[in-house]
């Protein structure tokens, strides 16, 4: 992955690179006005661009591919990181330049680095039009209209409801064999480095119907692998309410709980909690994959474990970021476990799913105050759980955050950069370990299309999200094949079909 230099250790569904949407209805909507949506940051950002792609096109506009031909660019924007935010300015120093020879071209910000900057925006980025944050999506076309009259225009409200359970996504860019399907919204952990709960409002679960619907759908029109996507899915939480309508319940918030049985109201069913949701999920069918992200250490339960054992069509794979391997930062960083909970967790997932299990994680470097001899803690969680993929970055003090407001960003760059690379050269052994470990077996592949080196060659993801590549032979992308792997790098496997 070349746009996020500490990013180094890949998979396909990188976090963050550009997206260039097509699709072929787009293709034939000739005389429409265009619009041009690029995608930065993680998988929910691009889950979101597909419900913003669906909501404009309701209000005439087909998505283009190309920047120069759009009437109207939208960047969708993270703001994680700095360097996040920097590469966005970046892109918009070339878009000043496109609407000086298109005065009429509109730009928008969506997204998180909207939401946190706001107006301010306005006046840093003379050539912004229009500023959406992430709940208000559905006020788009409005915000255009309002943008085409010549007025700068500004939605950045946040909702404690929105889910655009509704709104049935345009996928952009598809392998027409996986998608993203978004089951909640927002985040109410308030990890002391992070700038989601800001930017993304309260946690907030989507009704289960319409994300099974929406996977259902997936499955009729070909598509083979749902990924169920949150900030924390484990927390995933919907309540029916005995008057036959439901909402989406906030973990740990009590001015959520509206509903308060007394001897007049029968008692509500049980709340779909995220394993009850894989479960409807992986029973749509058999050669339906499903694929879930983000765990979060706290939350992940013996019930979501137990039921990926049960079925064969849950991926063997989990993504538990643990950000340090030690307590005293783990506190700071207010994750609210410890290295001893995560071990335990690790012990639990490799007891109940076996070695084999895929586990990744994110790994923060040069948190605030972090020793020397705590940074090895980190290297030594690492070798304990031998991952087979991290994200691993250096700490970026964001503004509002706790961390930024409680503790000084006291670790010098270059020490930083230094523990980041040992995190790396550490992670880059235990992926290959990793790796290495598949020679000789024969794997269960999703064919999602030809390899990015070679038409001669497919690639797919086995059942712990690795990807295979292999001799194109007569195979077709959405097909399941049986590799026998034969060799691998730190990043795939190869081998050939039997
Ligand atoms: N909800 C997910 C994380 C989403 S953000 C979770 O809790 O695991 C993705 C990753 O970005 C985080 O896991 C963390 O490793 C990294 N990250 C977030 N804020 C950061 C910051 N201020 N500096 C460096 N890395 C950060
Ligand atoms: Fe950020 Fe923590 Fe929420 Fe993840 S769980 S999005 S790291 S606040
Ligand atoms: Fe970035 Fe927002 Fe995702 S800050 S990582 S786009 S939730």
């Amino acid at each position: 992955m070349t746009l996020i230099p500490e990013l180094t250790i890949l998979q396909d569904a990188d976090k963050e690179q550009v997206d260039l949407p097509r699709t072929l209805e787009d293709e034939l909507a000739v005389g429409k006005k265009r619009l041009y949506i690029e995608s930065y940051g993680c998988q929910m950002n691009f889950a979101d661009s597909e419900i913003v792609a669906a909501v404009m096109r309701n209000a005439g506009f087909a998505t283009t591919s190309s920047a120069e031909e759009a009437d109207v660019i939208f960047l969708n924007t993270c703001a994680i990181r700095d360097n996040a935010e920097q590469k966005v300015r970046h892109r918009l120093k070339h878009l000043t330049g496109l609407k000086r020879q298109k005065p009429e071209l509109l730009v928008g910000m969506l997204g998180c680095m909207a939401e946190r900057l706001k107006t301010k925006l306005l006046e840093e980025e003379k050539v912004v039009d229009i500023v959406a944050g992430p709940d208000a999506y559905r006020d788009i076309p409005k915000l255009v209209e309002e943008a085409e009259s010549g007025q700068k225009a500004v939605n950045v409200f946040l909702s404690r409801e929105e889910t655009y359970a509704d709104i049935s996504p345009i996928r952009l860019n598809s392998n027409g064999v996986t998608a993203f399907v978004s089951i909640m919204r927002g985040c109410d952990n308030m990890c002391s480095f992070c700038v989601v709960p800001f930017t993304r409002g309260r946690e907030r679960s989507r009704d289960p119907y319409s994300i099974v619907r929406e996977a259902q759908d997936l499955f009729n029109r070909g598509y083979r692998e749902v990924t169920l996507l949150g900030q924390n899915v484990d927390s995933y939480k919907w309540q029916e309410r005995s008057d036959g309508s439901a909402e989406g319940m906030q973990s740990g918030v009590q001015d959520n709980a509206v509903f308060t049985p007394n001897a007049q109201t029968p008692l509500p069913s049980a709340p779909t909690t995220f394993a009850n949701l894989l479960e409807m999920v992986a029973r749509i069918h058999p050669d339906l994959r499903v694929r879930f992200s983000t765990s979060h250490p706290k939350d992940i339960t013996d019930d979501v474990l137990h039921t990926m054992a049960r079925y064969d069509n849950i991926c063997n794979y989990i993504h538990l970021p643990a950000q340090s391997g030690n307590s005293r930062v783990l506190r700071l960083m207010n994750r609210t476990y410890d290295r001893p909970w995560y071990v335990g967790k690790i012990d639990r997932i490799r007891e109940i799913l076996g070695e084999d299990c895929g586990i990744s994680t994110d790994m923060i470097s040069g948190f605030c105050t972090e020793t020397e001899e705590e940074h090895q803690e980190s290297l030594s969680l690492m070798d304990y759980v031998r991952y087979d993929y991290a994200y691993m970055f250096a700490y970026s003090e964001r503004p509002g955050t706790l961390a930024a407001k409680k503790y000084a960003d006291d670790i010098p760059e270059d020490v930083k950069k230094r523990r980041l690379n040992e995190i790396i050269a550490k992670q880059l052994e235990h992926s290959a370990k990793r790796n290495q470990r598949h020679i000789g077996q024969v794997q269960r592949v999703l064919i999602e299309g030809p390899s990015k080196r070679s038409d001669d060659f497919l690639c797919g993801r086995n059942d712990q999200n690795k990807m295979v590549v292999f001799p194109r032979g007569d195979h077709q992308k959405g097909q399941y094949v049986h590799v026998l792997v034969t060799e691998c790098t730190s990043a795939t496997l190869r081998g050939e079909v039997i």
